[in-house]
């Protein structure tokens, strides 16, 4: 027994003296919003995005890399590694009169970070919650903080539902009123660069507001995008450029700091593109709000610091629940036991198979005719239950004058019927339902989720407050904390 306790202690020590001797990488994990799978010139050769190919094809670029169909659900795996429908975040997203946070009970990646001496910022958007201060970014493990609690802002004025969302640490940031906003967060993410004490490992969470409606860019940016003819299109386009300048931008200054060589980037989108505001996800079906992998199945990938093998793509499964304990991975931090997602560092910096066979796509049993209801996905098969979102359909970029049509799928019921199959590895545009083909399949992801169906928390999805508003109103028309 005194020689097994031994052997325990000379292994602790092994493995956190290697640990504690490991260089702790610089971090910057990008968030685009609502960035399609077809959206970057990596894939795409009409799309402007020189720094973002770069970076993508010097680097690891994700073939599965999975997320929720839309924001708060995916920020919120982001940032716990925990399914939505674990934590009651699984119905779109949080009102911004709604009494709803992620939950203050979770550990989340900053706070795991600070732990081994990481500096923590974010510059965007949030989006988990404000109701109480306990639930913004400061008070959860971000030393500062430059952004918006919503989602849907006007680019330069910064306003949603009336009033104004821009935040510097806890006070309203007026100073930015005006200003598009990929300008400002990716000059707020170059001074903290540059005035970074480079012996402290960096983390920067940078969830920019591009490529979210509303559709809005300086003019210069659309005007790359001759070509284009849809008014839409064009200056989605331009936001995508803009998006990938600032990027440039973060990179030079990186480098010009002398860090860029010790920083692994990490670059996700939150969902699929939203098809009604010219995003494209071509050629998956459907788009954000959606189960289908156009709503799910996303542009990703990793460059820089500790990958061994670049200039590939990865094609195992990873999924947002992944990404925190990956990034605590690469930091040589200390895991959050009991959280669904899964170390894939390793299977990423040294390019080896996925360490994941399956993920749940969502699980959402609160109906409204545009989210969609379950989905499971294992090996090669996926499984949507019932609803799967709207729209629906494959669609190409809009070039033309007029938008193309979109179906909208309006469906009757709330249930999991019908059942889905696709082999989304030989099918992944999801042509061929080949459940009336393998019952058994069906039945045995069906099993499966109805085992996770064990652990799900109820959406937390209540009415909106009024206290919101008032407080706003107090608080000279800005959104405000301090009313839950
Ligand atoms: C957080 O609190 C919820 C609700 O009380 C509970 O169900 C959950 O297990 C807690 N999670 C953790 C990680 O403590
Ligand atoms: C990038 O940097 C250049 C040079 O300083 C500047 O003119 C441009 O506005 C910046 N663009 C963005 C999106 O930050
Ligand atoms: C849009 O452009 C792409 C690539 O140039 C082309 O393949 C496609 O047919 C065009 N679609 C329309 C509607 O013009
Ligand atoms: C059901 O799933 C399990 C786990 O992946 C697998 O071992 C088994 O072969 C599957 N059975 C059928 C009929 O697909």
């Amino acid at each position: 027994m005194a020689r097994g306790n031994i052997t325990f202690v000379v292994f602790v020590c092994f493995s956190s003296c290697l640990v504690v001797s490991a260089k702790r990488p610089h971090i910057v994990f990008i968030v685009a919003d609502d960035l399609g799978f077809n959206d970057v010139g990596f894939r795409n050769p009409d799309m402007i995005t020189p720094n973002i190919d770069k970076l993508a094809n010097e680097g690891v670029i994700f073939d599965s890399a999975y997320v929720l169909p839309v924001c708060s659900p995916s920020r919120s795996a982001f940032m716990s590694g925990i399914y939505p429908f674990k934590t009651g975040l699984q119905h779109i997203v949080i009102g911004a009169a709604q009494n709803v946070c992620l939950p203050l009970n979770l550990t989340i990646l900053p706070q795991q970070l600070k732990k081994v001496g990481y500096a923590t910022h974010i510059i965007g958007k949030w989006h988990l919650g404000f109701c109480n201060w306990n639930c913004t970014p400061t008070y959860r493990g971000f030393d500062s903080y430059l952004g918006y609690y919503n989602a849907d802002e006007d680019y330069y004025k910064h306003t949603i539902a009336g009033f104004y969302d821009l935040h510097e640490n806890e006070t309203p940031g007026w100073n930015f009123n005006g200003k598009y906003s990929a300008y400002f967060f990716a000059e707020r993410a170059q001074q903290i660069i540059t005035n970074h004490n480079a012996e402290q490992p960096l983390f920067l969470y940078l969830p920019f507001q591009n490529v979210h409606a509303p559709i809005e860019v300086p003019p210069k940016y659309a005007n790359m995008y001759p070509h284009v003819r849809n008014w839409g299109r064009q200056n989605f386009c331009g936001m995508v450029t803009i998006l990938d300048e600032a990027i440039g931008n973060i990179t030079q200054t990186l480098k010009d700091k002398g860090l860029y060589e010790d920083t692994l980037i990490l670059l996700t989108a939150d969902n699929g593109a939203e098809l009604v505001a010219y995003g494209n996800n071509w050629p998956l079906r459907g788009g954000k709000h959606t189960l289908w992998e156009g709503g799910t199945r996303v542009t990703s990938f990793m460059s820089g610091y500790g990958l061994q093998e670049t200039g590939i793509t990865h094609t195992g499964l990873l999924h947002a629940v992944d990404w925190m304990p990956t990034l605590i991975g690469a930091a040589g931090a200390e895991q959050v036991p009991g959280i669904d997602g899964i170390n894939q560092w390793d299977s990423i910096r040294l390019n080896q198979p996925s360490k994941r066979t399956e993920f749940i796509y969502n699980l959402d049993d609160f109906y409204i005719p545009t989210q969609g209801h379950a989905g499971i996905r294992m090996g090669d098969w996926k499984l949507p239950l019932g609803y799967p979102g709207s729209i629906d359909g494959w669609y190409e970029p809009m070039n033309d004058t007029k938008d193309t049509p979109l179906t909208k799928n309006i469906f009757p019921n709330t249930g999991d019927s019908p059942a889905r199959l696709f082999n989304v590895i030989e099918d992944p545009r999801e042509l061929n339902d080949r459940a009336a083909d393998f019952p058994d399949i069906v039945q045995n992801l069906t099993a499966r989720i109805n085992e996770y169906r064990k652990s799900y928390v109820k959406a937390n999805y209540p009415k909106h407050s009024e206290k919101a508003v008032d407080k706003a109103k107090q608080n000279g028309g800005v959104w405000s904390p301090g009313w839950c």
